[in-house]
């Protein structure tokens, strides 16, 4: 029997703001659909998929909704080939409907500490690549399966403003003319400057989680321009889910990660005629902002 039911991927969604993403996409009732619930821990994974699909088959018993679990580590090449050729043998080559890029983070010091604002090489190199890389990978492979009216949404943060940075790099980053490998250079070119401590030379500033995420945000752009004439008429966004209470920031957030999960969900079943015409920009409670 064909299956019609849309095919939505949410990454690191075993806790937190993925896992309520997850949740609310189950939830909504307009448009059946299949939400793989990845993460990078089996057992993490499993448990969270055991909760939500319990969840659901109390609350919408007779939904044709349906969660399904696959482990996917974002920063392993190996382990997105794996699901990707999963996907493809399951729903065929054009199989993803919904791609949330929510897993990242920041580094926490051995007293559990967020040490985000810490700005060492190390750490520098640790927080754009499990939030930059992991996303662009993740999204450059999916990228080939996306089906007619396929939405990607990347999770970012206000932090990432372009105001935190100075001289060209605010030009350079929404330039029309900026490609994949001038962001690699620049989001490269960060960590390299952070470790001579020149950084600031260039117009970063020092805060490797904001200039990760404004790589995503200038991404989302690229993309919308990329395919802007693709047949299959794919919407790109990023979007800031607000300070939002989750083992990343501790109990004292302001919202929910129910509340963090609502612009991404939005933005992913939303009618198309209401958002294409802002594809690629950058979002926050429901609305299109500036960058
Ligand atoms: N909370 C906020 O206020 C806030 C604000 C701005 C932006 N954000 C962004 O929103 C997203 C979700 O954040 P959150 O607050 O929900 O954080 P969280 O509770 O710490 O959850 C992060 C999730 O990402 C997963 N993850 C990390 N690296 C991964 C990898 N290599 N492969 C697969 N999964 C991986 C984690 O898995 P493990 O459990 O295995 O570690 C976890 O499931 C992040 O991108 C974050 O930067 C959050």
């Amino acid at each position: 029997m064909l299956d019609n039911r849309l095919v939505a991927v949410v990454t690191g969604a075993n806790k937190g703001i993925g896992k309520a993403i997850v949740r609310l996409l189950l939830s909504q009732t307009d448009k059946p659909m299949i939400v793989y619930l990845t993460a990078r821990n089996m057992e993490r994974g499993q448990m969270a998929f055991d909760e939500v699909r319990r969840e659901l088959s109390r609350i919408q018993p007779h939904s044709e909704n349906e969660v399904r679990f696959h482990q996917l580590d974002v920063s392993d090449l190996d382990s997105i080939h794996t699901f990707i050729d999963y996907l493809t043998l399951i729903h065929g080559t054009q199989s993803v409907d919904i791609l949330v890029n929510n897993a990242g983070g920041v580094v926490h010091a051995q007293n559990g500490k967020c040490v985000s604002r810490k700005c060492d090489m190390e750490t520098a190199h640790k927080i754009v690549h499990m939030n930059y890389y992991t996303a662009v990978n993740t999204t450059s492979l999916v990228l080939p399966h996306l089906r007619s009216g396929a939405r990607v949404i990347f999770m970012v943060s206000a932090l990432a403003h372009l105001g935190i940075f100075s001289g060209e790099l605010p030009k350079v980053l929404v330039s029309d003319d900026l490609s994949l490998n001038g962001l690699h250079i620049i989001e490269n070119g960060f960590i390299s400057s952070v470790g001579k401590g020149t950084f600031a030379e260039y117009g970063f500033p020092p805060m490797p989680f904001a200039v990760a995420k404004a790589g995503l945000i200038a991404y989302s752009r690229m993309l919308a321009r990329i395919f802007a004439n693709d047949p299959r008429s794919l919407f790109f966004a990023a979007v800031c889910p607000g300070y939002c209470q989750t083992d990343m920031t501790g109990p004292y957030a302001p919202l929910q990660a129910s509340q963090g999960a609502e612009t991404p969900v939005y933005l992913a079943t939303a009618d198309a005629k209401r958002i294409q015409k802002h594809n690629g920009c950058l979002w926050k409670s429901m609305k299109q902002i500036k960058w």
